[in-house]
């Protein structure tokens, strides 16, 4: 019994090792040559197995995981086909993260608020253009758009300031603008986390015509949308057309105990995958993205909303407006799942300027290090703190630790004294003789003047 099994072993280790190492075998010489006895032989053998195959599954994940933007939908000549060029994503690492700029918008008196902007701009090398916000009461009749009439002061100064942004991209030389409200918070990986989406634009599903050269050399997301939601509260997708979201992979997505709920939910009805949770985004087609936080616009993107949420009149608070023209079909826009950008909540909504909040509202609780967002992997609010953490009289001992005995002797003090004053008279010599030398040049050169 014994002995049949381990014939059989033999005979199996026999037959592997002749698969495996057929080709070794087939060039027989050279093994020969080396004369090895057959478990060494086996053992290289696997040894080969296993790097050549731990190299295929490497490169493998490498590419599915990092660099394969998905397969295009619509057609396009193979031979004129670029791929996504890391040189353009590499835009987003400038200070305005590939856009030709980013706006915020903050109540004038809300300075404590515009601190915070500046400061994240500042550490994170970003660029921050103020736009103020705008008092709706402040707004004239003849000024308000039609339809407004039911809106409340709050939301009708918040569509003002939005529109505000709008024209301030349409006064620049800009192609895209990115607008954020001021409490916006965001991982501190920004840079790298819009450089990946950037070459999952230039390439999304979504896209109905190929990226112009024009968008291949200067437009980091591509310019076929109006607007690029990257910091919404909430959206849903059309359902009708799941088959277009574009999933790809960030090794800055939060993991799902730090992804606010609704977004868990979103994600799942968006095709990500549970053993996916914290590693991918979806890029789908907006359809009801709530909230004015973060989002991006285009030149056109910008002409369509004062045209139709401005020029036209409007049909209720801004952002639910921008979702009515979305389901209508008459702006386009992507939005990004989980997004990128989150709010900066402190003492919950009474903090808010749109929500009921009137200018001198008192304030609770203790302000901004009592502050939290969600769904970011690492708060660049809470990890800005740490970054500007100094211990300046720790960082003197350990650099310069204090001299073994401060207390000089009196003999030793005479003779640093005696040091000076040598060094003292020294110098006054160089001062003299840099004196003369001037003095003789001036007068050379009053001569040559005259
Ligand atoms: C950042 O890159 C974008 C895209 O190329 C460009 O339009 C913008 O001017 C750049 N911003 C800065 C501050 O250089
Ligand atoms: C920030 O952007 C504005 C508007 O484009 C520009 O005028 C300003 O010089 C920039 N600031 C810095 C520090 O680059």
């Amino acid at each position: 019994m014994t002995s049949s099994v381990s014939e059989k072993a033999g005979t199996l280790v026999d037959s592997i090792s002749a698969r495996c190492c057929r080709l070794e075998w087939a060039a027989n010489d050279a093994v020969a040559r080396l004369n090895w006895s057959r478990p060494r032989l086996i053992a290289t053998c696997v040894t080969i197995v296993l790097a050549l195959g731990s190299l295929v599954s490497l490169t493998v994940s490498y590419v599915m995981f990092l660099d394969l933007a998905p397969e295009l939908p619509y057609i396009m000549d193979s031979t004129t086909e670029t791929p996504p060029t890391r040189r353009l994503a590499a835009h987003a690492q400038n200070e305005t993260l590939g856009f030709g700029g980013i706006a915020y918008l903050s109540m004038p008196y809300r300075t404590d608020r515009q601190d915070a902007m500046e400061l994240l701009a500042s550490v994170y090398g970003l660029n921050f253009t103020y736009i103020p916000g705008v008092d709706g009461s402040s707004i004239v009749e003849k000024s308000k758009p039609l339809h407004s009439y039911w809106l409340r002061p709050p939301e009708l100064g918040c569509w003002r300031a939005h529109v505000n942004a709008w024209r301030y991209l349409l006064e620049s030389d800009f192609e895209t603008l990115l607008v954020l409200e001021d409490d916006v918070d965001f991982d501190v990986h920004i840079h790298d986390i819009f450089e990946t989406l950037s070459k999952q634009m230039q390439h999304n599903r979504i896209r109905i015509t190929p990226p112009t050269e024009h968008e291949r050399t200067a437009a980091p997301y591509g310019l076929d949308w109006d607007v690029l939601f990257v910091g919404q509260c909430s959206d849903h997708s059309n359902d009708d057309r799941l088959d277009l979201v574009h999933i790809y992979a960030d090794p800055h997505v939060p993991s799902r105990q730090d992804t606010f709920f609704h977004f868990i939910g979103q994600m799942e009805s968006l095709g990500i995958k549970d053993r996916n949770f914290g590693m991918m985004r979806a890029i789908a087609p907006s359809w009801n993205p709530v909230c004015t936080m973060g989002y991006a616009i285009t030149r056109r993107g910008a002409e369509r909303l004062i045209l139709d949420i401005s020029y036209r009149g409007i049909t209720g608070p801004v952002d639910i407006d921008i979702i009515r023209k979305l389901q209508q079909g008459i702006i386009r826009g992507y939005t990004i799942t989980p997004p990128l950008l989150s709010a900066w909540r402190v003492d919950g909504a009474k903090d808010s300027d749109n929500q009921a909040l009137e200018k001198d509202q008192t304030k609770l609780g203790t302000g901004n290090l009592n502050g939290y967002s969600t769904s970011l992997k690492m708060s660049a609010r809470k990890e800005m703190v740490k970054i500007l953490e100094l211990q300046n009289w720790n960082d003197i001992q350990r650099v310069l630790p204090p001299r073994a005995n401060p207390m000089m002797t009196a003999a030793q003090e005479a003779e640093e004294q005696d040091e000076q004053s040598k060094a003292g008279a020294e110098m006054q010599e160089i001062e003299e003789a840099w004196r003369k030398r001037k003095f003789e040049m001036g007068r050379i050169m009053e001569k040559w003047g005259g």
